[in-house]
């Protein structure tokens, strides 16, 4: 019984340990919910048939495993036009700000299956303010299968993720194959879908610097320091004057960054201080 509780003691540490490590790596927070994240990767122990104490050795020597990892323990819960609110502001109050611009650059940062980046190409192209072409759009995530999907652009069509679409944007810019449908070539190529972890130094020293950051439903997961850094990253990844979207439910105002809240009518977004100093 001693040995027996000893054992469940020791398991207790390293799934802690297992979630400092985690944290980390990536940002997403678990230390205070160690019962979750063993629900999360007990599977995967049982497959390697590793106790949580080889596990967390493994992940030190095994770059490979934190793929599978990353898989087991992000929540990549998504759908086309989520928020619209913000996407009309896009339309409706950003792109005619950005038309004189050659070449507008977006980041959807934490992008998982592809319908935020999407989503973002249909709404350009719906709102012919800019021509679709002068549209770049960076697309990241941290997992490798998330994004797989995202660069097929095929969902099934029993997919919630199409809970929110208009039929007529289905009708416009996929076409129906086998079981479900296809995202089209044009909106696709606007679109480069590439791996990233928002808390890794080298991955965010990307040099090329974007006109509007969405990264929205990421922030909940990080807590106020991960925030923080991540908020340092977008701001001087921006354009002075570039805009930056979170999800509804993540604020950084009060935060004492450099960037003011814009209210809009049904949003509200934040504009980092400053004014472009090289021409549009
Ligand atoms: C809930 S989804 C949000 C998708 C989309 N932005 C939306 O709002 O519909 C959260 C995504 O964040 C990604 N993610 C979590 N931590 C990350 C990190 N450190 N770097 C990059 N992506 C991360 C997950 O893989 C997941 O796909």
């Amino acid at each position: 019984m001693k040995g027996f509780i000893n054992e469940i003691q020791d398991n207790d540490m390293y799934v802690k340990d297992l979630g400092k490590m985690i944290y980390d790596f990536c940002g997403l927070n678990y230390l205070n919910n160690p019962s979750s994240l063993a629900l999360k990767v007990s599977k995967r122990l049982s497959v390697l048939n590793m106790s949580y104490r080889e596990y967390t050795e493994f992940l030190k020597r095994n770059q490979q495993e934190w793929n599978n990892l990353i898989e087991l323990i992000t929540n990549n819960e998504t759908y086309f036009f989520r928020e619209e609110s913000q996407l009309n502001e896009l339309s409706n109050a950003i792109l005619p700000q950005l038309r004189n611009k050659k070449c507008i650059r977006i980041w959807s940062a934490a992008c998982s299956t592809g319908e935020e980046p999407y989503s973002l190409a249909m709404t350009i192209a719906e709102s012919g303010i800019v021509p679709l072409e002068s549209v770049r759009i960076i697309a990241t995530d941290i997992n490798r299968k998330v994004l797989q999907i995202a660069r097929r652009g095929w969902y099934h069509k029993n997919s919630l993720c199409f809970r929110r679409t208009p039929k007529e944007m289905l009708d416009k810019y996929f076409f129906p194959q086998d079981e479900g449908f296809q995202i089209k070539s044009f909106l696709k190529d606007r679109i480069e879908f590439r791996h990233s972890n928002l808390l890794n130094d080298e991955d965010m020293a990307a040099d090329e610097k974007v006109d509007i950051i969405f990264c929205r439903n990421v922030l909940i997961y990080f807590d106020s320091v991960t925030t923080r850094r991540v908020i340092a990253n977008f701001y001087n990844r921006l354009h002075p004057g570039g805009f930056l979207f979170l999800g509804h439910a993540e604020t950084i105002t009060g935060m004492n960054t450099n960037f003011e809240t814009i209210n809009a009518r049904a949003t509200f977004y934040y504009r980092k201080r400053g004014v472009e100093s090289t021409p549009f």
